[in-house]
Parts: structure tokens; sequence; C-alpha cells
């Protein structure tokens, strides 16, 4: 019997799995089709997203043709290579390893738009911050990404695109915003850390670092461990620790893992 609305143990074990599990996923696609009716609680699980004055100001373009991805392919090397030349020596060397999109190996992609003008005017909630909207349409994405964890779909997000060029090839009116283009498909495996920790591009910052005691600056630092979701015994996740390439990870801002700064991050 459920007790003003708790979850069971095993429910709240699961939305704790789906967080703690998972992962940005550009590689371990197999070519398994996502059944409609899968790809329907997907959507409707990202419509079911918080958004204020209750705008709901997403679309979802789904993408499945061949020649759609192989021109948005296109347009992720053209910003890549743009980006990795901010990148020298050994760092350049380790951007143009990592593998950051999983556009064509992924049966479906999926762009996610906001509509800044659904709702009119006046959009309850969004007079002071106006970018509220984008806020929820995040939401949205984020619904979806661990909704797709639990049904065991990969979920990839591709940033590194020319959103206007974007929008030409798939078709967005100019007065949309494009938010998230992610790659979707069911995976081989997930993998148990962020691609860019195993790869020694950057680690998790313990999360006693990021909070403070009523005001800013009041650390509660190693009052509450290091961040990690396993070691603080919220999830059991046997994988988790050194990084996979043995490597050094990098920290905040790039300084060495485990230094604390006292600047805003
Ligand atoms: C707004 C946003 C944009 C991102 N863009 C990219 C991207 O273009 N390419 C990529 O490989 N990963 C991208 N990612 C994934 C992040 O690199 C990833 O979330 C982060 O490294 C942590 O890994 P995890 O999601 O597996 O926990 C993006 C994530 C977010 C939230």
């Amino acid at each position: 019997m459920r007790i003003n609305g708790r979850f069971s143990d095993a429910e709240r074990e699961a939305v704790y799995r789906a967080i703690f599990e998972r992962r940005d996923v550009r590689r371990n696609f197999v070519p398994t089709p996502i059944p409609d009716a899968v790809m329907m609680r997907l959507l409707t699980a990202a419509h079911h997203a918080g958004s204020v004055g209750f705008m709901q100001p997403w679309d979802f373009v789904v993408i499945r043709n061949r020649a759609t991805k192989r021109a948005v392919k296109d347009l992720f090397i053209d910003a890549n290579t743009k980006a990795s030349a901010r990148y020298t020596g050994a760092k350049g060397a380790l951007y143009r390893g990592l593998k950051l999109e999983g556009i064509e190996e992924a049966p479906i992609n999926l762009c996610i738009t906001c509509s800044r003008r659904r709702g009119g005017s006046s959009v309850l909630g969004r007079s002071t911050v106006r970018a509220t909207d984008l806020y929820s349409t995040c939401c949205a994405v984020q619904n979806l990404w661990l909704a797709a964890r639990a049904e065991g779909i990969g979920v990839g997000w591709v940033s590194i695109l020319d959103h206007e060029k974007l929008k030409r090839v798939i078709g967005v009116p100019k007065s949309v915003t494009v938010l998230a283009y992610l790659c979707l498909g069911y995976v081989s495996k997930f993998e148990d850390q962020p691609d860019l920790e195993a790869a020694g591009w950057r680690s998790r910052i313990p999360v006693g670092e990021l909070i403070h005691d009523e005001s800013w600056g009041n650390r509660i630092q190693d009052k509450r461990g290091d961040g990690d979701a396993h070691h603080q015994g919220l999830y059991k996740n046997g994988g988790r620790g050194k990084n996979q390439a043995g490597r050094r990870t990098t920290g905040v801002e790039g300084q060495p893992a485990g230094r604390s700064l006292r600047h805003d991050r």
C-alpha cells in the first residue's frame, strides 16, 4: 500500500538507477529499430516536463532518413573542425580522439525545438526571465533522456552544429529555436562513466565542493562525500572509479582532480 504518494523501495531505486546510469551515448548503437509505441512513450515523457506558464514550447522532429542524417553529419564535421582548432598540443590530440556524435549510427535522430512565441505575448512566469522557455525545453530533453535509459535506449546530444544551417536541412521555421539534436538507439552496452571522464578530459566535481550552507562560499566540503553516487551509497554501480584510460583526469576548470577551488564555477 502506498502512503502519501511515496514510491515503493523498488520504484525509488529504479528512478535513481535511471538517473545514475543515464549516459550520453555516441557509440555502441545497434541497428534494431525503435518500435513506434516505444518512441511515443519517450516523446510523451518529454511532453510531460514542467514548462513555464504551462507553455509547452517544444516540438519534436523525428528523423530516420539516411540522406538527412548525412547532411547533418556534414554540418557536424564543419563545426567540429572549427571547434578542434581551439585546442592545441596534447589537449588537441585528445580532443581529436574523442567521439562526439553518433548521427549516422543511431537509427533515430531527434531534433527538439522551442517555439519562443507559443502562449502569446504574456506567458505566466516568464516576465522576468525570458529564457525560461528554453529551460522548460531542457527539462523535456532530460525527461526523454531518463525514460530512454529505462527503455534500454541510448541518447547522445550533439550540440556541435550550426543551428541556423540545421534548421534549413530539416525545415524548422526561422522563428523557432533549435534546442537539442539527439541521436537515439538501442545499444550493446551503456558505459559506467561519462565518455569524457573515461578519456581523461574532465572528471566529476565532488558534490561537497558545490554545496553552500545558507550563503555562497560557506562550503560543506568533505562533510557530504565526493559526488560519486556509488560511494555515497545512493546507488550501487560496481564499475565506477578510475577512468578506463588509466589517466589522471582533470578537475574543475582544468585543475588537477581533487584540488578544491574557491572561485565561482
Ligand atoms: C547541452 C548539452 C550539449 C552536449 N553536446 C554534446 C556534443 O555535442 N557532443 C558530445 O559528444 N556530447 C555532448 N553532450 C554530452 C556531454 O558531454 C555529457 O553529458 C557529459 O560529458 C557527461 O556525460 P554523461 O551524460 O554520460 O553523464 C552534451 C550534453 C549537454 C547537456
